[in-house]
């Protein structure tokens, strides 16, 4: 059954996973809450990140750091400068929008990587007018898209939110390196808020003004960059390319890690994190490889500061593929900014190559928001035969792994023993307690946010000690001795790790 993203939206909210900020005052463009079911599923997406990449290498850790910058760390990034998007303004109402976005869907043309010139030729070459009063549009300008904030009394020092987590790890990097026995590879993770004032912020949390990363910093002699042993145990993984040279038949080609290196002068260590990364996208996301791609940027649409740009995409029901995120070869770009800017030297000498060098940086970033929303939408399946949804949720990621009901609540030894059994599975698994309704509609509930098992207590139970799984995939329901319970539950969750 096909369902219009307003319908997705009005689910999301009702069942608290995702809802628009500040509601009560009508909304903020670009600002998201999550309930309580949300944020379980956020987390949940977040822990199996860190266990998958953290382990990637010993010499990998997480970082925690603060939000608000420094502005010549912006300054030394290249984001004052750079970090600008195009802006097209009606000459007579205050109709306003990013200007390559308004092109793009007036002309059906990409103009990615456009200079504001360039654009604003377009609009004349084609008489474009403004959408809302038909007249005249202005010639496009730029817009930095960092937030300023003014600290302090007075507001005379000026800093910033970061618009990527990315900075604090650079800015971290020196006396991480000496706390961590001076070792490269050294991976600094950090899951955390960004903040851009986007011009046109939409479809849900795909692109909001404050938003979660997942981003992992790898700093590494760039010596070692083409001959990286770990590639060897890689190097005939199929990867799901659309390479640049791929666009005109618009056609994902398989390719196995070697041909990367081989054939398009790829380098190992970049190309065995893009095998890493569709490892995680495939085996523990269990997103189909038909809905992934590694798409690669060309120049004009890198991101400033890259040398080579991949994007990791999902095919969304309604919106398509949809950049989740991105695998960037940043090269010595921002140390080496924050050493010219900050005067600390970040040259460091490495015993093992007995060699002095400024570390580059391979960073595989991660839009935590647009991860939920991908993992929400593909879990998503109005089924017509139960009547109800059904989030298909991987155990591992479910907000709730499983749900104790008792049958009946008129009968106080049902109840208590339904409430004591869902106590002790509490303390070992994300549980919830639900004794209302007919065990139909409670069935439902669960099957709507994903559960993966219900328990039911019923007369039996009393008599017997037993309990009723029930299934959500199958809706198959099975006998339990109560004794067996937790360790059945454990076995089922540990299995289906294992099937990732
Ligand atoms: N540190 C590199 C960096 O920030 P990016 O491509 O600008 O690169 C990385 O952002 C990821 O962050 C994107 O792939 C996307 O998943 C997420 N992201 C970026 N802008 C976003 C926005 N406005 N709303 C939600 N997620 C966003």
């Amino acid at each position: 059954m096909t369902v219009t993203p307003e319908q997705l939206a009005s689910f999301f909210k009702k069942k608290g996973f995702i809802y628009p900020s500040s509601e009560i005052y009508g909304g903020l463009a670009g600002f998201y809450d999550y309930g309580h079911t949300g944020t379980l599923l956020k987390k949940n997406f977040e822990n199996l990140w860190k266990n998958y990449f953290l382990k990637l290498n010993d010499n990998f850790f997480e970082i925690e750091t603060a939000n608000i910058m420094h502005e010549k760390a912006f300054k030394a990034s290249g984001h004052l400068d750079n970090f600008i998007d195009p802006v097209i303004n009606c000459s007579k109402c205050d109709f306003s929008d990013r200007a390559d976005h308004f092109i793009r869907q007036e002309l059906e043309q990409n103009v990615e990587g456009f200079s504001p010139e360039q654009l604003t030729a377009l609009i004349q070459k084609h008489n474009l007018q403004c959408p809302t009063c038909k007249s005249h549009l202005k010639p496009v300008t730029v817009m930095n898209m960092m937030f300023p904030v003014n600290l302090g009394i007075g507001g005379k020092h000026k800093a910033y939110l970061r618009p990527e987590t990315a900075q604090s790890p650079y800015v971290n990097f020196k006396l991480q390196y000496e706390l961590q026995r001076k070792k490269l590879p050294l991976g600094l993770a950090l899951i955390g808020r960004a903040y851009r004032n986007e011009i046109s912020p939409r479809n849900l949390t795909l692109r909001q003004r404050e938003f979660t990363q997942a981003e992992l910093q790898i700093f590494f002699n760039p010596q070692k960059i083409n001959l990286f042993p770990l590639f060897e145990a890689v190097k005939d993984y199929k990867l799901q390319t659309l390479l640049v040279e791929d666009r005109p038949l618009h056609t994902v080609v398989e390719r196995t890690a070697e041909q990367l290196v081989e054939g398009y002068h790829l380098p190992q260590f970049y190309v065995y994190h893009l095998v890493k990364i569709q490892q995680f996208y495939i085996d523990v996301l269990k997103i189909p490889p038909s809905k992934f791609r590694l798409y690669q940027l060309n120049d004009l649409e890198k991101a400033f500061y890259n040398k080579y740009h991949f994007d990791l995409e999902v095919e969304l029901t309604e919106f398509g593929f949809t950049e989740m995120g991105g695998l960037h070869y940043r090269t010595d770009h921002d140390l080496r900014g924050h050493q010219e800017i900050s005067k600390e030297k970040m040259e460091i000498f490495d015993e093992e190559s007995n060699s002095k060098f400024i570390p580059h940086v391979l960073e595989l970033s991660f839009g935590v928001d647009r991860h939920v929303y991908m993992l929400l939408d593909q879990s998503y399946d109005d089924d017509a035969q139960r009547g109800n949804v059904i989030m298909h949720f991987s155990p591992s990621l479910a907000p709730f792994f499983c749900a104790v009901f008792p049958l009946v609540r008129n009968k106080p030894e049902l109840v208590a023993l339904a409430e004591e059994i869902y106590a002790d599975l509490n303390t070992h698994f994300s549980c919830f307690y639900d004794p209302t309704s007919s065990i139909g509609r409670r069935y439902a509930r669960a099957d709507e946010i994903g559960v993966p098992y219900c328990i039911t207590v019923d007369f039996d139970s009393l008599e017997n000690d037993t309990v009723t799984i029930r299934d959500r995939e199958t809706t198959q329901q099975r006998l339990v001795k109560r004794s067996e319970l937790a360790s059945m539950l454990s076995t089922l969750y540990r299995s289906s790790a294992r099937q990732r």
